[in-house]
């Protein structure tokens, strides 16, 4: 708890460009959520350098997507929006709880097991312990609910039981973190691949649709958008295609699936791929012109991150003081 309220820690990789899956499955929710919560939101670059980075195009995408972050809706007198490496407390901790995690517990993480065979050449142990940091992150903050698609709830499990496990040694030290999933958006797939998830690392352009991506690029990859010879927008996960594109439909338009299946009743799948992207294009437009605003003033940038950082650190403080006392290192006389 932080003056009363309940205290949300969610992230996001500053690698390759941001997919509407990110956007529908995590930003788009999170503006909501200030109101209730004390928010925390993180650039996360220490996780970005499990796989190989470019320096200045790394340093590059971190402020882009904090700039996204403010262009989304997040205002930063509200949520604490900072860099992951600024804040030493999360690395600390991560150490702490890498002695409190189980190298089995680890080889089962399905993440790991996709990276791994996607970077053969590059499987070092910051990749292996990834989601030990990702509990630090939400641990460091106390934090009661972590935001996130359904793809890290793997990832939210392995953090709530390496919590539990530190609490029955040291008493009531962490919060035990609750995923919270979005109604719709959770899981948005490729447009290319319906079975798989829309990922910024997809080698296929035409899979994913970027948040940066202009409404003529957005329109044309819906067009070509994989579907199936049923000729019926039904929402029926076993036409994956349609499935995915009502799925994005109603994220963007809050209309339901029903809803969406009668309105769509006779109509063609071109009417619809039109409908679908059309609504994309409504939702990425102020965003984009925010962003492209925001961009330009570089001192409130600079600002932001340096007083968020500030505040994100002096919370990160409290909770690591308490677990180095917990574990028992010295008491520091400086
Ligand atoms: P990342 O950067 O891969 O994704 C950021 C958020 O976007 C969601 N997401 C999706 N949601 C729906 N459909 C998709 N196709 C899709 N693709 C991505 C993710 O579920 C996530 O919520 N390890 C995390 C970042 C992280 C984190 C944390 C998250 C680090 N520490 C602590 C929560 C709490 C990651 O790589 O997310």
């Amino acid at each position: 708890m932080i003056d009363g309220k309940k205290v949300l820690f969610s992230g996001m990789q500053a690698t390759g460009n941001l997919t509407l899956g990110n956007y529908l499955g995590a930003l788009k929710n999170w503006v909501t959520l200030c109101d209730e919560y004390e928010c925390f939101y993180s650039v996360v670059d220490l996780h970005s350098i499990t796989i190989r980075q470019e320096p200045a195009e790394l340093r590059k995408r971190a402020r882009a997507l904090l700039t996204l972050y403010i262009a989304a809706g997040l205002d930063p007198e509200k949520n604490c929006l900072y860099y992951q490496s600024h804040v030493s407390g999360h690395c600390e901790l991560s150490w702490i709880l890498n002695c409190f995690t189980y190298m089995g517990e680890l080889n089962r993480m399905t993440q790991f097991k996709d990276k791994a065979a996607k970077h053969a050449d590059n499987i070092n142990a910051g990749l292996f312990t990834y989601p030990v940091l990702m509990a630090a992150d939400i641990l460091l903050y106390q934090a009661d609910v972590v935001p996130v698609g359904k793809d890290q709830l793997q990832h939210l499990e392995i953090t709530r039981d390496i919590a539990q496990r530190f609490n029955a040694i040291y008493g009531d030290v962490f919060a035990i973190p609750e995923p919270y999933v979005g109604k719709t958006g959770a899981s948005i797939k490729s447009l290319q691949a319906p079975e798989k998830k829309m990922s910024k690392s997809d080698e296929n352009p035409n899979a994913s649709i970027y948040l940066m991506d202009d409404p003529d690029t957005i329109m044309r990859k819906f067009r070509r958008a994989v579907t199936d010879s049923e000729a019926q927008v039904r929402y029926n996960p076993e036409q994956a295609g349609i499935y995915n594109l009502i799925n994005i439909y109603s994220a963007c338009t809050g209309k339901m699936p029903e809803e969406i299946e009668k309105e769509f009743d006779g109509k063609g799948y071109g009417d619809f791929k039109t409908a679908v992207g059309e609504s994309v294009v409504s939702v990425l437009r102020p965003l984009q012109e925010r962003y492209t605003d925001l961009s330009k003033n570089k001192d409130y940038i600079d600002s932001v991150i340096k007083n968020n950082a500030e505040k994100a650190d002096y919370y990160a403080m409290k909770t690591l003081r308490k677990v180095q006392k917990k574990v028992g290192f010295p008491e520091r006389v400086r």
